[in-house]
């Protein structure tokens, strides 16, 4: 048989399973689930595919037996050790070091299989915090696709060959030994809650501080994985961690995730979503709702800048006008074929230009605030306040800039009739300390005439008294 019909009878086969029995593997890798195909037709002696496809149509339960040789759910406790050490010694100090006393910490372990990875992460928060604040504190979420594998980790009991790579002091204290084999500690198990949740398609928990999807990405092709990581940023809280399997690594174009450690596969919530991370995730079927919502979004904004009292403007970095509100269309009476002219060559770009240059704003990427700036049109001068705010995407990159036009004349106006008012009153407080001055003096000049009279009258009394006298 020819590769290339393989394929084809291949997908064929795919999508009758996603069509008739809604187990959609067209996002997992094709090598690994040719090989666990292979294995289930082996067991039933079945070579081609499309004798396989036939059989599944004719035997409505092998779809469940194919499913569970597909969803290899092998896990085991604390799996890779190095790396458990290392989140039990940096990481969950660093989680609980972040929080208040009694706030609750949520943990997800996303492909948890049949639970071994979901009670230890229990074990280190136990651990860390103490039996009883565990209790009150750590809530845990467990979701896988497999429901037989969850059944398990939802009972939590493990046959003895399963515990084996337990430190046996963990094994006592968190463990207890029953017929079937070892029950997880009754009470810590009701911090868990297991539920089914397709990772390529089911919406994630929220607000997770520590996220373990560990072996499990590796089965999704590129694409997929993609819109899965873009799942777990919704799903972590801002710092929240990601903790991959050993064999995992993230190869997003864009870093929605850094690197914390590289050895142990330990990640940080990175840069925030864009729109297309965002459409990447809606359901076909939601995509026309999504644009819907997306178009009021924007319709929205739109009111919103209209409805601005100022005059506003956006300009790109190619220098050309993006948007311009009403008040900016009449304030500098644009028309439509300014739209098409370099944004230096418009009324706003020339005074804008004439107090700092757009070049150097691009560069130092700070808002700058334009004071009382003069402007002289046909109908008079006018002032403005200008502020020039620069605009940046969901990752930091420079898109261009806002600007808003306050028209502060009738301020101006007032500050100048209030200058000269002052003056006016400057000028009458002179005329005034003038007046009294000029008062003053007369009445230090009466002063002395009246001295000089006082004396006279006194001199011309002495001489009277005299000539009676002498009489
Ligand atoms: C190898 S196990 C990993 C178990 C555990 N995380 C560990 O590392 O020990 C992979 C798990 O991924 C689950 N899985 C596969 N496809 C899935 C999907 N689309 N959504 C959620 N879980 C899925 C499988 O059912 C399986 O239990």
């Amino acid at each position: 048989m020819k590769p290339l019909e393989l394929d084809r009878d291949f997908e064929a086969l795919l999508d009758y399973l996603k069509r008739n029995q809604s187990c959609d593997f067209t996002g997992y890798k094709r090598p690994t689930l040719m090989r666990r195909f292979s294995c289930r037709m082996q067991q039933l002696h079945i070579e081609r595919y499309q004798d396989y496809l036939q059989y599944l149509q004719s035997h409505s339960q092998e779809w469940i037996e194919l499913l569970d040789s597909i969803l290899i759910n092998v896990s085991s406790f604390f799996r890779d050790r190095e790396a458990w050490d290392y989140l039990a010694s940096n990481i969950v100090p660093q989680i609980i070091a972040s929080k208040q006393p009694d706030e609750p910490i949520r943990v997800w372990s996303a492909g948890c299989a049949s639970g071994q990875e979901v009670y230890s992460l229990l074990i280190l928060f136990a651990e860390a915090l103490g039996i009883e604040s565990c209790l009150q504190r750590v809530q845990l979420y467990a979701t896988d696709v497999d429901k037989v594998a969850l059944q398990q980790a939802r009972q939590g009991v493990y046959r003895a060959n399963e515990v084996k790579g337990l430190a046996p002091d963990l094994l006592k204290k968190y463990f207890e030994p029953t017929e079937q084999g070892y029950a997880f500690d009754r009470r810590l198990r009701r911090r868990v809650i297991c539920g089914c949740n397709n990772l390529a398609e089911d919406a994630p928990m929220s607000k997770i501080d520590l996220l373990a999807c560990r072996n499990t990405l590796m089965y999704f092709n590129p694409d997929i994985q993609a819109r899965i990581l873009v799942r777990f940023h919704f799903a972590l809280k801002n710092n929240g961690f990601l903790f991959l399997g050993k064999h995992e690594t993230l190869t997003a174009q864009r870093p929605i995730f850094m690197l914390d450690n590289i050895k142990h596969r330990i990640y940080i919530k990175g840069l925030h979503l864009e729109l297309g991370d965002r459409l990447s995730i809606t359901p076909k079927f939601r995509l026309k709702e999504a644009s819907d919502s997306l178009v009021s979004q924007l319709c929205f904004w739109q009111a919103a800048f209209e409805t601005s009292p100022f005059a506003q403007l956006s300009v790109d970095l190619n220098n050309r006008l993006v948007a311009a509100n009403e008040q900016a269309n009449f304030l500098f009476r644009l028309t439509l074929s300014d739209w098409s002219l370099p944004f230096s060559e418009l009324l706003p770009g020339k005074l804008v230009s004439s107090h700092v240059a757009i070049g150097k704003f691009y560069c130092d990427r700070r808002p700058v605030n334009l004071k009382n700036i003069k402007w002289i049109t046909s109908e008079g001068t006018k002032y403005l306040d200008i502020f020039i705010a620069p605009v940046f995407s969901t990752n930091n990159d420079l898109l261009g800039v806002n600007l808003t036009f306050i028209d502060v004349s009738d301020r101006q106006q007032i500050i100048e009739k209030l200058e000269y008012k002052y003056s006016e009153l400057a000028r009458a407080s002179e005329t005034c300390q003038e007046t009294k001055t000029a008062l003053d003096t007369t009445r230090i000049e009466l002063e002395e005439t009246q001295k000089e009279l006082e004396a006279l009258h006194q001199e011309i009394q002495f001489i009277e008294r005299d000539m009676q006298f002498r009489n």
